[in-house]
Parts: structure tokens; C-alpha cells; sequence
């Protein structure tokens, strides 16, 4: 089953609340929030305030994809705010599996990241400990960019560890999903797929949705 994640980032923020109202009702599985800090990427969004306004809109989880320094930091401001999922990125963490074990304890659900460039090798020893990974199909900070096609190894490679570990754990993808990188990465092994233009540009939310959850089918 693919679940979809849509990217507020590419949302009005003028009318947030009826944005996220409008993918749900649209069949979204996750709201995807993309906190940025002008340090780990050169760009800055939102912080756990708007996780927390957005929080009584919607029922669905909210996974909010921290890229920021130190993100120990702001653990426990995201999981009071709401957040039900948190990924972090492995090039943020000195200790992932401590920041991992910090967000479980916070009652969230851990999340790890990587970007383009790192191996699938960095998580090898805390995939038991995670319900998701997160591949960045870009270099996070901005939506709207193209994908990048040297990331399809590596959503292989990790479905292949998942696989090993027996347990369900999520494989997402992030930056430049549309209709046709969908597909690639569904064939690859990715079942939830986070999307911003794909479907926030769309006038109908809810056939863009469709369609990307359809898109490998064909
Ligand atoms: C990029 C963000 C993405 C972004 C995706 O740093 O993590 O979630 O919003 O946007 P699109 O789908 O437009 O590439
Ligand atoms: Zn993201």
C-alpha cells in the first residue's frame, strides 16, 4: 500500500488550515512538515508553533522532517506540538541512536534521513530502531527542484536492509516526486511518498494524489 505524504511547504500559507484540510479530505495519508533553520540548509521555514496550529485541523499524522542542527535540541518541543513521526537527518546527529532512543521517548515515532550523497551504510546499525527512512531524492532546503536519479540504488539498498529486518518500517522518498519519478521509486521499493508541487500546483488535489499513488500501476 503507497501512502501519501503531501508537502505543506508548497501549500498557501496564508489559508495553512483549509490547505491541510483539502489533501486530507484528498485521501493524504501523512501531512509532511518541512522545518528548515538557515544553518543545515540554506533556507528557513517553520518551527514547532505551526505544527502545533495545524495539529486540531487534521487527523492524520503529522511527519515532520527536521532539518536542522542539533535536533536533540527540539525533540520535545515537536512531540508537545503534535508531531507524530520525526525524522531527523543523519548528517545532524553526533549520536544517532541516542537522538533516535530521545524521540521514542518522547512518544514520537523516529524517523532517519539521508541525503543524496550519504550511504544507505550510515543507518545501518539503527534501522532496527527506526519506523522510518527517509531518502532525499534532493538536496533539502527548497521544493520545486529536479529529482535525482543516483538515489535509486540506495531506496534498493535499503529496502533490502529493511527486508532483513523483518519489521515494517516505512521507506519514504522526498524532492522532485511527480507522476513519473513516483513510479521509479515504488518499483525500487519506496511506499510513501512525499510530494510538495506535485500536488500542491494542482488545482484538483485529489487526482494528483490519486495519481501518484497509482503511478506504478501504470
Ligand atoms: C526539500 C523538502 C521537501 C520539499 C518537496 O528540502 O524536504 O519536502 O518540500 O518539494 P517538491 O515535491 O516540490 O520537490
Ligand atoms: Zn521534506
Amino acid at each position: 500500500m503507497i501512502k501519501i505524504a503531501p508537502s505543506i511547504l508548497a501549500s498557501d500559507f496564508s489559508r495553512l488550515g483549509e490547505e491541510v484540510k483539502n489533501v486530507e479530505e484528498g485521501g493524504a495519508d501523512y501531512i509532511h512538515v518541512d522545518v528548515m533553520d538557515g544553518h543545515f540548509v540554506p533556507n528557513i521555514t517553520i518551527g514547532p508553533p505551526i505544527v502545533k496550529a495545524i495539529r486540531p485541523v487534521t487527523d492524520l499524522p503529522l511527519d515532520v522532517h527536521l532539518m536542522i542542527e542539533n535536533p536533540d535540541a527540539y525533540i520535545e518541543d515537536f512531540a508537545k506540538a503534535g508531531a507524530d513521526i520525526l525524522t531527523v537527518h543523519a548528517e545532524t546527529c553526533k549520536h544517532l541512536h541516542r537522538t533516535i532512543s530521545l524521540i521514542r521517548d518522547h512518544g514520537v515515532k523516529p524517523g532517519v534521513v539521508l541525503n543524496p550523497a550519504t550511504p544507505v551504510e550510515m543507518i545501518k546499525h539503527v534501522i532496527e530502531d527506526v519506523d522510518m527512512v527517509l531518502l532525499m531524492t534532493v538536496n533539502p532546503g527548497f521544493g520545486g527542484q529536479s529529482f535525482i536519479d543516483s538515489v535509486i540504488p540506495k531506496i534498493k539498498q535499503t529496502a533490502e536492509l529493511v527486508k532483513a529486518t523483518g519489521k515494517e518500517i516505512d521507506i519514504e522518498v522526498d524532492g522532485g516526486v511527480n507522476d513519473q519519478t513516483a513510479r521509479i521509486c515504488i518499483d525500487a521499493g519506496a511506499n510513501v511518498l512525499v510530494a510538495g508541487s506535485a500536488i500542491y500546483n494542482q488545482q484538483d488535489r485529489k487526482k494528483a494524489i490519486e495519481s501518484l499513488r497509482n503511478s506504478s500501476q501504470r
